[in-house]
């Protein structure tokens, strides 16, 4: 009898044939996510399960899918809906999908650099609002990278990558992590305060942790240079985003691109409202061949849990391996 497993949304065919290859799936085949309710239920008598970012995984959710509940797969590099300690307590192994979006991320990360620093998006817009217009030396201007300070905040897999993206541009590339400085980084360590204060483009890759929650609010953006650009393609709630609207819309700092929200999928009304943002619907790993790496990256968790007796790399509490 192959395993039961159940699979929480619509992903690519690939990724569901191969689920479908290996287990008993069952799926929530849809572009919107189950209810709780919906979740809670499906979640009954399976071996394991694979969740998307907006699925809450907590112990409700291990108490409504039972103790045969081995492997709990995160379509996602970032695990912050996860309550690991709580997976580790009841022997669930959970994983994430770590390397196979690191490339796509970084460059959505470097679009809205480029895109917020030369406003293309807002040019766009322009033109579709069939407004009269003519090239002149002062419409529009916007900011070039060449030889400005690229502050990445967050140096881990993806903050590196468009650390390498920056320099190719020809950014002065110095980074800030909580865990840093580290040994033989590529790019110089730079405190926090000093980042803010002297950057002209900050990119944002730490992950959403207590500590890191409103890590950017009122006082980093008056902190931040005027002609400062600002880009977040970590998770919402690393930011106020109300503190944000607000230095847009007075100049604190100069444009901002944003790819996540505070309260995600809600986009506060005041962003909406502001030429001087670029905003993406969380499309950092939207790629076809990532968005397949990370479903055969979820495939392969499972397999090594249900089928092969073995932990899978990406194992985000090993330990519970190790004590069985
Ligand atoms: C992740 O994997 O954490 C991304 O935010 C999904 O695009």
């Amino acid at each position: 009898m192959a395993e039961p497993v159940f699979l929480s949304r619509r992903v690519p065919e690939r990724v569901h044939a191969e689920l479908a290859s290996l287990f008993d799936l069952s799926q929530y085949d849809s572009e919107w996510p189950p209810t709780r309710e919906e979740l809670l239920q499906a979640s009954a008598g399976k071996s394991g399960l694979v969740t998307m970012l907006t699925d809450r995984v907590d112990d409700e959710l291990f108490d409504a899918a039972g103790p045969q509940l081995r492997v709990v797969a995160n379509y996602a590099v970032g695990f912050d809906n996860m309550d690991v300690e709580a997976a580790t307590r009841r022997g669930v192994i959970v994983t994430n999908t770590p390397d196979v979006l690191t490339d796509a991320t970084a460059e959505l990360a470097m679009t809205l650099i480029l895109d917020a620093a030369r406003r293309v998006t807002e040019g766009d817009r322009f033109l579709r609002s069939r407004e009269k217009w003519t090239w002149s030396p002062t419409m529009m201007l916007g900011m070039t990278l060449k030889g400005r300070t690229l502050g990445i905040v967050g140096y881990g897999r993806i903050g590196r990558v468009v650390a390498r993206l920056g320099q190719a541009f020809g950014m002065n590339v110095v980074y800030y992590d909580a865990m840093g400085p580290f040994d033989n980084a590529e790019f110089p360590f730079m405190p926090f305060e000093q980042i803010l204060s002297e950057a002209d483009v900050i990119s944002l890759h730490t992950p959403l942790t207590p500590e890191t929650r409103h890590l950017f609010s009122t006082q980093q953006f008056r902190a931040m240079k005027n002609e400062a650009i600002f880009v977040n393609t970590t998770r919402g709630p690393v930011v106020d985003e109300a503190a944000l609207a607000v230095a847009l819309r007075d100049r604190e700092i100069a444009g901002a691109g944003l790819d996540v929200y505070e309260r995600e999928p809600e986009v506060s009304e005041e962003l909406l409202d502001l030429e001087n943002v670029v905003l993406a619907p969380h499309l950092g790993s939207a790629a076809l061949d990532t968005r397949i790496a990370m479903g055969m990256l979820c495939a392969g968790a499972l397999r090594s849990v249900l089928l092969e007796g073995s932990c899978p790399p990406n194992a985000l509490n090993p330990e519970v391996w190790q004590a069985a």
